[in-house]
């Protein structure tokens, strides 16, 4: 059976030893058995059979792969090559661009590292929805069976959007459904060059605040002449792309791209303290990720004062894999073509 989907750029994301590839076929029956164990939390009405089971991959998965825009996408998510969980995006809305999330782990695995591979899994699969897919939201609709799926999912960002009371009967009682969300908002991303001046003193004064400047590599105060010195040179410079972002007109942060060597650049970011803390740092982030491929970056690189704390659970979370570290910096690096 083919399994690569015709919708998406890039079919697998990996994340350390863990990875989330196309649904596999090989994985249907263990899928089968940790549904059953799990059924209590899943829209499903009774045990299914390996018949079942069969009917479904042949007659519903099959037909995913070569849809430009099936209604669902699935993964088996492994660690090493063993599939340890399977889920995707579901009641995917092409038009409104949002999508269910679903995920279920080895039951066995539920007790001790629940929120561990909710955390994998989603960092993969935000890829795969803002990067690829390009989508504008994606959430979870759960019932309030599990406590701990709540914790793991707001610790990635997602937000309590809804409850609905009572809307489901288990076990002689009705219990909520909670629709949690991650929306990935649109920024505007401005060239440095195209900036006015008053714009220009604005990413100054960012820059130079002490909070800032104490992570940077040279963390000296720049001068507004030598700024704006460092912009007039921008423009003849084929190898440094700077760039502001702006949510709604505010300065959320600054973006800068340094070719190394062929498709590979070297990023540096700052996030505006006024949003640190709210998860919007790594939706911007996303969005220019999703659109640098197309000027031949393949690959970014990022190194990170090894104090920097704060930073580098950052880049963990964004899904940044570590390369190397020194006495300094831990050097990470994210593909964007997965090559
Ligand atoms: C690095 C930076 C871009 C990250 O943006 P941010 O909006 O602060 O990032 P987030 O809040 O989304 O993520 C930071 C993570 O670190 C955690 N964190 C914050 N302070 C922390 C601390 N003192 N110790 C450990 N973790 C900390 C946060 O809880 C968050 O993780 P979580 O989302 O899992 O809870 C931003 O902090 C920044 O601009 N810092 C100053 C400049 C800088 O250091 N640039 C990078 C140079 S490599």
């Amino acid at each position: 059976m083919n399994t690569i989907y015709k919708c998406l750029r890039q079919q697998e994301r990996q994340l350390g030893n863990y990875s989330i590839v196309p649904l596999r076929y090989e994985d249907r029956f263990l899928i089968m058995k940790w549904r059953n164990e799990q059924i209590y939390h899943l829209r499903q009405a009774r045990p299914l059979t390996e018949e079942d089971q069969q009917r479904y991959f042949d007659n519903i998965v099959s037909k995913l792969y070569d849809n430009p825009q099936p209604d669902q996408i699935l993964f088996s998510y492994l660690e090493k090559d063993i599939c340890i969980g399977y889920g995707g995006l579901v009641h995917i809305n092409w038009i409104d661009r949002n999508a269910e999330i679903s995920f279920i782990m080895d039951t066995s695995l539920e007790a001790e590292h629940f929120a561990e591979h909710w955390s994998n899994y989603l960092t993969m699969l935000k890829a795969v929805a803002f990067d690829d897919l390009r989508l504008h939201k994606i959430y979870t609709y759960a019932f309030d069976l599990r406590p701990f799926l709540y914790t793991a999912l707001e610790a990635n960002g997602f937000v309590r959007e809804a409850t609905l009371k009572e809307h489901c009967y288990f076990e002689g009682k009705y219990k909520n459904v909670i629709l949690h969300s991650f929306i990935n908002h649109q920024y505007d991303i401005v060239n440095y060059v195209d900036c006015s001046l008053d714009q220009q003193k604005e990413i100054l004064d960012l820059r130079n605040l002490d909070c800032v400047r104490v992570w940077m590599v040279n963390p000296d105060v720049i001068s507004e002449a030598s700024h704006l010195q460092f912009v007039e040179n921008l423009k003849e410079d084929k190898n440094r792309l700077y760039y502001a972002v702006y949510r709604n007109g505010v300065l959320v942060g600054t973006y800068n791209l340094t070719k190394e060597k062929d498709s590979v650049w070297e990023r540096g970011i700052i996030a505006n303290p006024a949003i640190q803390g709210t998860g919007e740092t790594e939706k911007w982030e996303r969005q220019i990720l999703s659109r640098i491929s197309c000027l031949g970056i393949d690959r970014v690189t990022a190194k990170v004062k090894q104090d920097n704390i704060r930073s580098i659970r950052y880049h963990e979370k964004v899904g940044y894999k570590e390369l190397a570290k020194d006495k300094e910096y831990v050097y990470y690096q994210y593909n964007l073509n997965g090559k």
